[in-house]
Parts: C-alpha cells; structure tokens; sequence
C-alpha cells in the first residue's frame, strides 16, 4: 500500500482509549527466530463508555498464537486478528484480563524495533510504536500500566536477564535454563517498557539519594568493555546529584541500570529504570575517545537521567507533545552540562548545534511547529524542532517568567502531574500560575514554523541625546502555514559605551523592558510587529549588544557596522556575542568572497575580522576553549544557509578556503605560539584541559595551511605517537581535509592500530567521507564493501554515508548528481531493513530547493526516483513526499 494515501493522524482528533490497562504481566521465553510471548493484560472500562465498546488493540507484524478472555478460549467470531490489529469485538462489561500468546523472531529483526538482538545480546526497543511488535497492545503514551516481566532464557547464552523496576524473583529451571521476574511499581506508557538478555560484563556502583536511600547503579557491557564505563558511570552520580540539587528530582527505584548495545537506531532511551544505549554514549577511555565523545556521553547519560521525571513520571499524552519530554529534557541536559563545564563555551556550542541542524530544517520543506499538529509517521518527528528548538522554547521561557517563577513552575508541574500523561498546556499552566503571567503568545512558539526575523534599525540623535532602536520582526512562510501571528521575543541585551564600559540608561520607551536578576542584563519583550525603543540621556553614541546569550531562537539582522561588530568582540560583557561578533564578521566575509568566486575573480579579505580573530586568539585571559570556538570559520553548510537560494557549494568551498588562508598567513605566528603551547602532562578528559587541547588544535590546523611542509611530519608524528584520541584524531583530520601528502600514510597507520574497534573505526570512516575532493565518492563507495562497514549496523551507516551527505557539501553536492544518487541508492536499500535509520539519511536532502539550478535538479530527481519506487517505508515515503510538495 502506499501510504500517501493513508490518513494522517491528528492531534484535533485526540481521543481516550475506551478501555484503561491496569497490569500487564508478561512471560517471555526466549528464542533467536521463536520467542513466545504471553501477555496477561487486565483492561477496564472508563467512566462514560458504552458497554460492549469493541477493544481494538494494535500490533506490527504479529501472529497471534492464542487468545483467552478471562483465563477462556473464546470462539473464532468474538474477535478479527490480523499482522497489525487485534479487535475484541463484545468485550466483558466489568474488568476483564486478555491472555494474548504471540510468537516474534528477534534474530531477524533487522528494523531494531521491538525486541531485536545486538551482538548476541536480546534487547527492546519500544519508542514510539515498537512494543507492539511484541504484542498487541493499546501502544500510546497515555495508557499507563504497572508491568512484571518474567524472562525465560537459556543460562549458558543469556546469564543477565533485565526489565523495568525491582528484580522480585529469580531461579534455575530444567535444560539449563533460568529465568527473573521483575516488577515496576510505576505506571508507565509501553513505550517505556524493557527488557534485556544476554552475557554481559557489568560495572557497578551506589548512589545515596538526598533523602538517604541507597540505590543500586549498574552498568552492562559487552565482556571486555567494563573498563571503559568509569566515565560514564561518574557522569550518571553527578547527573543524580545535579537533578536533586536543581530542580529538586530524586530518583525512585533501588536499582538504575544502563545496558550499553552495539546495534541502536538513536543515541539512547530512557526505558524506566533500565535505560538503553547506543554504546557511543557510553565507552571512553583517552586511547579511543576524543573529548567531544567524553562531553557527548555525560550529555547524553544527563539527559536520559533526567527523563526519569521529565518523561517518565510526568509523560505525553499523545505523540505530538514529544517537546514535552524532549525540549524540556534537553534543556536540562544542556544546563547540567553548563554547570559541569564552562556556560559561555556550553551556550555556544548548542546554538552551532541549532543552527546548524534546527535552522536549516525550519528553513526547508521539512519545517513544522516544535508540536506538530499532523503527522504520518512518528519516528520522523524526532527532529533538532522537537528536541533543539524545544529546549531554546523553555529556555526562553524560564526568561520570560524569571529564574525564580520557573523552579517554582516546574515544581508544581511535577508534582500536580506526577502519574499522568499531559500536554503543553498543562506544562505552561503551570508557569502562568506561579508567574501571573498570561503566556497566551508565548504559546505561539510551539505552533508556528520557521525562524523569526528581527531587523533591528540603531540611530543616535547627538544633538537630542537619544538613541533609538526601530525592531520588527517577521516569520517567513512555511509548510502548511502561510501567515504568522508576532510572538513574545525575548530580546536580551546591553549599550556599551565609546569606552567600551556597559552603559546604564534612563527612561526607555516603546516596549516592555525588565532586569534580569540573574545576569543585570536588560531584557526586551518585543510581543507587536514593530517596535520604536527609545533610550534618553543617551550623550555619545553606543555600541548595542543585541540578543544576548542567544536569548531567543531567531535570525538577526541589523545596521551594525563591521566597526560595531569589531568594538563588540572586544569590549562586550557577553561572551557568547563576543563570539557572535566574529562570527558576524566572518559571515559578511564569506557571503562576499562567495560572489567573488562565482565571478570567476580571487577574494581579498579585509583586516578587521582577522586582526579580532587575532586578538582573542592570543588573550590569555579568555579560556582556551572560547578562544577555539572563535578560530572555527561559519561552516560551509552556515554560508549556504546564510545565502537561502542559488546556492553553489564549490564557490563557498574556495572562498572559505581563501579566508581560513588569509587567515593562516596573517596569523601565523599566533597560530605558531598557540600551537607551541603546553604539549606535557598525562590525559585528563576535563573541561579545561579539553578546551587547551581544543586551542592548541585549531591552531595547528592552521599551521598546516601556512607551511605544509613542516606540519605534515609533524602531524604525522602525532596520528603515531599522541596518547590520545582527540590529538591523534585532530591530526589525522587535519591531513586528511587538506588533502596532504600523508594523507593516505596516516589514514593507514590510525586504521592499523584501531581496526578491532568499531567505534574508532566510525572516526576512520567518518573522515574519509568528508574529504572535500571529486575522488571521495568512489572511496565512500568501496568502504561500503570494506570488511568493517556492515549496513545492519546503524553506527557504520552514520559515520559512513552519513557523515559523506551531510558533512560534505562540496561531493555529496556534485554537479553531475552522483552524490545524489549514491545517497539515494543507499537510502532505498537500506529502507528494507531499517527504516528509521533510511528515513534519517533521506533528510540530508532537505535543502535541496535552496541550491543553484544544475544541483537542484539533479537531486529533484533522485527524490522523484525515490518516490516512484514501489513499497517505500512510511518512513521514507512521508520524509520524500514532504521533501518533493
Ligand atoms: N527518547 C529517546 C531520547 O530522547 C530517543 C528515542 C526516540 C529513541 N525513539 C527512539 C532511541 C528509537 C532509540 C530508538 O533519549
Ligand atoms: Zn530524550
């Protein structure tokens, strides 16, 4: 069937089930390609239903090997089966129990949706819809059950067996078998359900709670991997810790567990009690893990913590609140981060983050609001709206009420909440309460798509003292939304005096205006189309300091001057817009020299930007990883983005070549200090000697630009000799993109070393996809063959085919359509077997109408290829069919 013509679901139409679920008791005896699954689930029927309202359950790809209501056989007529339904079509009046017996084959699960197997290991994955391919199910979020899980299972294959809560029983059975019974005293949706089976090492722990209770903390891996967990295991207490201590969260079982898997559609899953990992997230050691990996696993350990009340004892009612959990839930995560480390460098990163992947998905034929009203396939909604532009929405939010307002909000969310499945409204309701505000327009964040303008207009008035800011803001059309209401724009910001000192400033009018406790910065709440602020007693003219910290998640424009821009990166208070001021300059630069490449003439660069770049650069009084971030040029994607249409990725390809060679030369010996800096001392993963690495690495980056000679040796020294994986791979990435000499030398000796480790050979792939030359494609091609690339593994097929489409712009973008065409190819075999993961890759092609005519169309017409083909996923057939419309 092809599904454009199935209906898509609404969030309008919600509806209760009929019928409530109170308990399941599952007995699952397991099998590689026969597992049988009984499950006891005891239904009643809610207040207000007609009696004999027919029970529909669903399923996905089940067989259903026998039925029972209350413990009886029941004839053939009284209920319709098929693959993904189950009807019970008179059920009891009272409360009645189903005995649903399936049989499942998680040996060829190949999606790695439902109970699957990872390298031996048996494992669940039940987010979204995937516990109904273990059993037919009422499979939604607001149906909350309490569940015991009895797992039968050879010994000798499977000595670890695990599911959701508290262990109640366990023992031996005849012919070498075992089983455990385990039971979750909290109600929960199924897409929360777990269970795991198989010979895993484990790492373990205990955490005292604040209100002293000791819990249980383990870690399961595969044999051999328990050394490499200390970090993740260190990140788990600090995260335990952090949520008690700042909002307040205690956790609620004995015993937290984290199973580590090798095969794993995302980055990991909260499964209540029982969270599941892809093992990216939670293996490091300083020989195979770079610092990005180290930051990415306590992020990512952080945030699956923190769904355990923000998702799990507080859930959605329905799909399209996702943001509920995951906005708010990577908020959390990000804070946590910022507290561990370093807010300013923290803050930065997420909004490259952002507008790197956010922006361009808003921008494309893919945007739709943070909660979506309509949707086709819900594993395509896990998206940088859902969890990115989530968290900047509660980020905005917490401003908007007030540091205080919002830890007394989430407060009462969580408790007026706890146990249920809820909405937006019901998370704002709780802010508008504690606040007195009335958050009607805020609301608006979560239902319109696309990115905001501001174009903010400054002036100064020497002889009437006045400065006056003219800001209006916009939201341009977008898929299904062609008019937008004005929304609440938190604009964060400060004057800084010709002295380079914050000014302070009398009566203003013209918009709403409050202190911010937190930071003494002002805040201007722009809520109309158009705003004329005007600031009196203003004597000389100021330098404004716009959108602090990022305060809203919008594109700015304004009449600055590069001067402006140049005054900014030195003397702002705001770290984030110091580093904004560069980049600001830095994107004015390339947009130039672009339309000087397509012009066929060499771009020159002006000294204003390189000689800020220089200056902090070389100020020791900045930290490292600040200074890095700033010698890190808009990205070629940033630049395409920048120019929304007409897009010729070579032309931005030579002139951000130019400008990081100007810059190369004209700072080559800051760049030669900086990479001269600190070389001793042992491995360690913290932040600030992350950020030194992070420095001394930028640095030698551009070394290697201005004198290839020299820095090749040396950078091959270090792919042989570093003692680490972010010096080691830093260096090998540098050869590798330049398309030096050594390139292939290093690539040999990284691949010699590392090769029986597949998450370091991920980082191998990875780099060599990304290199920026028309011989890229056939070498992405043959690696698909290479004996360690396997595309039944998700990780391989990211760093491979991922990384090649959406981490080279120049060569997934060929001219002549073979990057295209690769990538679809791709794409449609691997959508037999793993459509999510399918799905994902096909939205690399998201900003294709944005590309000049010749590229545009070669890829219209890999998509068109893709859509006619027969018995497309709905995954991939919802993301192509959006893409085309
Ligand atoms: N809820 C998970 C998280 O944000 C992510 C997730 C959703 C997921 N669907 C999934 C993970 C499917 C793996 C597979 O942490
Ligand atoms: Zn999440």
């Amino acid at each position: 069937m092809r599904t454009e013509t199935a209906k898509p679901v609404r969030l309008c139409d919600y509806a209760p089930t009929p019928y409530a679920i109170e308990t399941v008791d599952l007995d699952v005896t397991l099998h590689p390609t026969a597992t049988t699954v009984v499950a006891i689930i005891a239904f009643a029927r809610r207040d207000g239903v007609e009696a004999g309202t027919p029970l529909a359950l669903d399923g996905d790809g089940l067989t259903l090997k026998a039925l029972a209501v209350d413990g009886g056989e029941i004839g053939e007529d009284a209920y319709e089966a098929s693959a993904d339904r189950l009807v019970l079509k008179v059920p009891p009046r009272g409360p009645f129990t189903l005995t649903i017996t399936t049989e499942i084959s998680p040996e060829t699960n190949t999606a790695l949706m439902g109970l699957y197997r990872s390298s031996g290991t048996y494992c669940t994955q039940c987010e979204a819809e995937g516990f109904r391919r273990i059993t037919y199910f009422l499979d939604r979020p607001d149906v909350l059950a309490v569940y015991t899980t009895r797992i039968t299972a050879p010994k000798a294959d499977a000595p670890v067996l695990l599911a959701n809560g508290n262990l109640i029983e366990s023992g031996d059975l005849d012919d070498g078998r075992h089983f455990a019974v385990w039971h979750d005293p909290f109600p929960k949706p199924s897409y929360l359900f777990a269970m795991v089976a198989g010979d895993l090492g484990s790492v373990r722990d205990t955490f005292t709670t604040v209100s002293g209770r000791e819990v249980d903390l383990r870690i399961y891996v595969e044999k051999g991997n328990e050394p490499r967990c200390a970090y993740a295991m260190d990140s788990l207490k600090r995260s335990m810790r952090w949520d008690e201590e700042t909002f307040g969260r205690e956790y609620d079982l004995d015993i937290f567990m984290i199973v580590a898997v090798s095969d794993f559609n995302m980055g990991a899953m909260e499964n209540k009690g029982l969270n599941v990992f892809n093992d990216r997230y939670i293996l490091a050691d300083p020989e195979t893990a770079t610092d990005q990996d180290y930051a990415n696993i306590e992020g990512v350990i952080a945030h699956e913590y923190f769904h355990n009340w923000s998702g799990n004892r507080v859930t959605c009612r329905d799909w399209f609140q996702l943001c509920l959990k995951e906005g708010l839930t990577v908020f959390r995560d990000q804070e946590f981060s910022s507290d561990q480390r370093s807010r300013a460098v923290k803050r930065i990163s997420d909004v490259r983050v952002l507008k790197s992947h956010q922006f361009p998905e808003d921008a494309g034929p893919l945007a739709h609001p943070v909660r979506p009203d309509t949707y086709h396939e819900i594993n395509n909604f896990y998206t940088a709206t859902v969890y990115e532009k989530g968290a900047e929405v509660v980020r905005m939010l917490k401003t908007v009420v007030g540091d205080a307002d919002f830890r007394k909000g989430m407060d009462l969310y969580f408790s007026r909440h706890d146990g249920e499945a809820v909405t937006i409204e019901d998370f704002l309701a709780a802010f508008a309460e504690t606040s007195g505000l009335d958050l009607t327009q805020f609301a608006l964040w979560y239902a319109q798509s696309g990115t905001p303008a501001i174009t903010v207009g400054v002036s100064h008035d020497a002889a009437k003292h006045s400065f006056t800011m003219e800001i209006e803001q916009s939201c341009p059309p977008t898929p299904g939304q062609a008019e937008k209401k004005p929304m609440h724009i938190p604009l964060r910001f400060g004057l800084i005096g010709s002295d380079g000192a914050p000014l302070t400033f009398g009566d203003v009018s013209g918009a709403a205006l409050r202190k911010d406790a937190a930071t003494g910065d002002t805040v201007l709440h722009l809520t109309d189309a158009r705003h004329t602020v005007v600031f009196e007693d203003v004597a000389d003219r100021p330098v404004p300091s716009l959108l602090r910290g990022f305060s809203a998640p919008v594109r700015l424009v304004t009449n600055q001057t590069r001067d402006d821009m140049a005054f900014l990166s030195r003397n702002d208070t705001d770290p984030f817009n110091r580093w904004q001021a560069v980049q600001t300059l830095a994107m004015d630069a390339l947009v130039a020299a672009t339309a000087t490449v397509r012009n066929g003439d060499e771009p020159t660069f002006e000294a204003t930007l390189i000689d800020a770049l220089g200056t902090i650069a070389a100020d020791p009084a900045l930290e490292p990883a600040f200074r890095a971030l700033c010698l890190q040029m808009p990205t070629e994607s940033d630049v395409a983005r920048e120019l929304g249409e007409d897009v010729d990725p070579d032309a931005i390809f030579q002139a951000r070549t130019a400008l990081k060679g100007a810059i190369a030369t004209r700072l080559a010996e800051t760049m030669a200090m900086l990479a001269r800096d600190g070389e001793a001392g042992p491995y360690s993963p913290d932040a600030a000697a992350a950020g030194e690495r992070a420095l001394r690495n930028a640095a030698l980056d551009y070394c290697l630009i201005a004198d290839p000679h020299t820095l090749g040796a040396r950078l091959m020294a270090r792919v042989k000799t570093a003692d680490n994986m972010t010096d080691r791979l830093s260096a090998l990435t540098s050869l590798v993109l330049a398309g030096t000499d050594e390139a292939d030398e290093a690539l040999d000796a990284f691949y010699g070393r590392f090769e029986a480790n597949p998450l370091v050979v991920d980082k191998w792939l990875s780099v060599q996809a990304m290199a920026p030359f028309p011989a890229t494609l056939m070498k992405v091609r043959a690696l698909t063959q290479h004996a360690r690339f396997s595309f039944a593994n998700p990780n391989r097929v990211r760093s491979l085919v991922g990384a090649f489409a959406t981490g080279n712009a120049t060569q997934f973008n060929r001219s002549d359509g073979a990057g295209f065409a690769f990538v679809a190819d791709v794409v449609l075999k691997l959508d037999r077997r793993n459509p999510q993961v399918a799905a994902r890759l096909l939205s690399a092609f998201r900003s294709w109408r944005s590309l000049e005519a010749v590229r545009r169309t070669k890829a219209e017409q890999e998509l068109r290829r893709i859509a006619g083909t027969d018995s497309l996923s709905s995954d991939v057939r919802d993301i192509v069919e959006r893409s085309l419309k």
